[in-house]
């Protein structure tokens, strides 16, 4: 599978099957990678949850997993090549994490996603997003559109654009109804050139088809060149060897 060549990319999803909240099965998987591949996705990497109830959720344990099932891709002929990642939950004590227990992008230790739910920036934002960047990683914020925080003030990309986070929006909510907080967010992200990419976040295949919706919204609003810069141009710049 090493020679597939690149078209998008999934930067972020919850594909590897009954490790969080996402797909629950391995056929859940399997089904989820091929609307991925009819889409145009060739590369994905897996981002579940890394939460203090998921101790598993760990660089050895999500690398392993990762394998298992790119073998079960590739028995089933489905042509998807799959990376290692995770999705840190920005807490208080992520300014105490060392730099072996940090899951990044590919394992490279490069870039790192992670989310935040609040409804206010909290004190220890500022802290535990520098920890991260004084190991040298580049933070993305994944679905800043999804935050309370950032609904209310969408002025808030400044404030991380100063910090040097990248933002990560979420195809779903170009899908969702166009009077919802989380697609009008995100279309201002969008048409405003924000995001420095964009993921499915899939979780299961029945809201495949509605982030896969939000992909083509997104063509429609922005026009499948800068569509292609958001899943292709800058997703390859995470891929392990990648030469961006
Ligand atoms: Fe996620």
């Amino acid at each position: 599978m090493d020679d597939i060549a690149i078209g998008r990319i999934d930067v972020h999803s919850h594909l590897l099957p009954g490790i969080d909240d996402g797909c629950q099965t391995l056929e859940e998987s399997l089904a989820c990678a091929r609307m991925l591949v009819e889409a145009g996705y060739t590369h994905s990497f897996c981002t579940p949850h890394i939460w203090p109830n998921l101790p598993d959720n760990n660089t050895s344990v999500i690398t392993e997993r990762v394998a298992k099932l790119q073998r079960e891709l590739d028995e089933a002929a489905i042509p998807l090549r799959l990376f290692p990642g995770g999705e840190i939950n920005l807490r208080p004590d992520t300014a105490d994490l060392s730099a072996e227990d940090v899951v990044t992008y590919g394992m490279c230790r490069r870039h790192v996603l992670f989310d935040l739910w609040a409804e206010k920036i909290p004190a220890f934002f500022e802290p535990a997003v520098k920890h991260l960047q004084s190991m040298g990683l580049t933070t993305i914020l994944a679905h800043p559109e999804r935050m309370r925080a950032v609904q209310d003030d969408p002025g808030l990309a400044d404030y991380f654009a100063e910090m040097g986070i990248l933002m990560q929006g979420n195809l779903q909510c170009l899908g969702d109804p166009p009077t919802t907080q989380t697609r009008q967010v995100a279309e201002q992200f969008l048409a405003e050139d924000r995001y420095f990419m964009l993921g499915s976040d899939l979780h299961n295949l029945k809201s495949l088809p509605l982030r896969l919706k939000g992909l083509r919204r997104a063509i429609e609003a922005v026009g499948e060149d800068k569509v292609r810069q958001l899943t292709w141009d800058h997703p390859k710049q995470l891929l392990p060897l990648a030469k961006s």
